[in-house]
């Protein structure tokens, strides 16, 4: 019977009331257990974090099939679906023909039914995503994909599709990975340079059919040229920093949204940015509630392992309703600066960094603020000027030395730094006098002709999509939210 019947999805078996029909589908072997009468196999093909449980009678199925019937093979199952009487699951199927479509050797297959360490997943990326874990984080990332397409298509903001390769720094970081079409292999057909006191050395400036190009840091720049045209835009895709840094925070290639808005002022970027995230999380809990259950028992379960001091007071779900509940903080650079001094913290020398008015803030002092002071999300605005980028709106009427600009970060608990945006500098003459400042007032003539015809106050920001997937999955490290992480000699496949 099983080829006139239509295959399907194990979450749809796994929903459905119809019992004592027949009924087809296909998927891998997750655990097999039973004795010499009944095997018992749990199957899945990605559609549910749940197994369906298959029961196969040793009478139907000889023992040379039965051997076969090993974690990590894909079958296909025909049977009938029945109530099922074992705890924690409504269905099952009763299987009259169990074909093998792809073996998986049980002394080979390293993806076993037991505590993998994340270590050993990572080096097994390949494979990792038929595990319970990975295919609850990977099914989240996919919702909150959507789910910011719904918003932005919601609100009428328009999907703007920057490009990856691109001859500007948006960030003036100098953190890009050049670009070039030359043969590297072919020392001879790169172009160097000529004379001076680099004659001979490779010649950058001709990376890209005779032009310097890299791969973009952010699509904001482009982004504000399609906000200034259509209104509201967003962004949505890789984006890339050559930091060489191993943190459970940074990738090389990570995925970045970026919203932009005409006539919004700082204050409507901060509105928004909360709505927004607040949106997403509910979006998870409301729509991938049971893979957030999983990882929530996981997150409690490997939180209550940690020392004292560095245990969250919440679990996973609690965690996301708090934020959910709560307000965001919202306070200027400065009062956080004076929130830092005055703490205990500093007083008795528990920060590594350095805290005076004009330094960058490290992730610690950031951490500081969200989880030990305010215990809640928090919106830091009004930054020092010379620590922020060139494009941020300069705040008018301030004292010598104490310029700060309309820059606003989000800083999250467990995450620090989530989102970071800015109102954008409008007016011509200040905007300029940064860039002749860094020297590239000449490469952005495109950026800066949008303050001569039609200027208009606008903002955004832009939200690390990992980041915000490592807080709604409550894991620890960054390489575990997106399928292929690219950090530092990562990059095999
Ligand atoms: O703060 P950043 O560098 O801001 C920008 O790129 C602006 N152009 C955004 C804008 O205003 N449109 O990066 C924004 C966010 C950070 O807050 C962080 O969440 C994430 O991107 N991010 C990274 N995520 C993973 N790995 C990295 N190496 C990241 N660098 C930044
Ligand atoms: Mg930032």
């Amino acid at each position: 019977i099983s080829y006139i019947m239509k295959r399907q999805d194990i979450k749809d078996l796994l929903e459905s009331k119809e019992f004592d029909q027949p009924v087809h589908t296909k998927g891998w072997i997750r655990g097999e257990r039973g004795n010499a009468y009944v095997r018992f196999l749990g199957l899945n093909d990605g559609s549910s974090i749940q197994n369906i449980q298959v029961v196969a009678d040793a009478e139907k199925f000889d023992e040379n099939l039965r051997k076969r019937f090993n974690v990590g093979a894909a079958v296909s199952v025909t049977g009938t679906l029945v109530e099922s009487k074992g705890k924690g699951q409504s269905v099952e199927i009763v299987a009259d023909q169990i074909e093998i479509l792809g073996d998986a050797d049980a002394e080979q297959y390293p993806i076993q039914p037991k505590a993998h360490s994340m270590e050993f997943l990572r080096e097994n990326a390949h494979l990792r995503s038929r595990t319970t874990t990975f295919g609850a984080i990977f099914r989240l990332r996919h919702a909150l994909s959507f789910a910011i397409h719904n918003y932005f298509n919601e609100r009428r903001f328009y999907y703007w599709h920057s490009p990856i390769l691109t001859a500007s720094d948006a960030e003036g970081a100098g953190e890009s990975f050049r670009v070039t079409n030359f043969d590297i292999d072919n020392f001879d057909s790169i172009p160097k340079i000529a004379e001076g006191e680099n004659k001979g050395k490779i010649d950058n400036t001709e990376d890209f059919f005779g032009q310097p190009t890299n791969l973009t840091v952010s699509g904001q720049l482009e982004a504000e040229l399609g906000a200034l045209a259509l209104g509201r835009v967003y962004t949505f895709g890789p984006t890339f920093r050559a930091e060489n840094s191993n943190t459970a925070r940074h990738l090389a290639e990570f995925w970045m949204v970026e919203p932009e808005m005409a006539f919004y002022d700082l204050e409507d970027n901060m509105n928004l940015v909360e709505d927004f995230l607040k949106y997403l999380i509910k979006y998870a809990l409301d729509n991938y509630r049971k893979d957030i259950e999983f990882l929530d028992a996981k997150f409690v379960k490997e939180n209550s392992q940690k020392k004292k001091e560095e245990r969250a007071e919440m679990g996973l779900i609690e965690k996301l309703e708090f934020v959910l509940a709560n307000d965001f903080k919202r306070i200027t650079y400065t009062e956080a600066i004076d929130v830092l001094l005055k703490s205990k913290h500093y007083k008795k020398g528990k920060f590594q960094y350095d805290v005076k008015w004009g330094v960058d803030l490290q992730s610690e002092h950031e951490r500081f603020l969200v989880e030990k002071h305010f215990k809640t999300p928090v919106i830091l605005y009004n930054y020092p000027k010379d620590i922020k980028a060139f494009y941020m709106r300069q705040n008018d009427g301030e004292e010598a030395g104490k310029e700060t600009v309309a820059a606003m970060d989000v800083l999250f608990p467990g995450i620090g730094e989530i989102v970071g945006g800015s109102q954008r500098e409008e007016r011509l003459d200040r905007l300029q006098a940064r860039t002749d400042e860094m020297g590239i007032t000449e490469e952005l003539w495109w950026y800066l002709d949008t303050r001569k015809f039609g200027t208009v106050e606008h903002s955004g920001f832009g939200l690390g999509f990992e980041r915000l997937i490592l807080f709604i999955t409550g894991m620890g490290n960054i390489r575990d939210v997106i399928p292929f992480p690219r950090t530092p000699k990562n990059a095999d496949f």
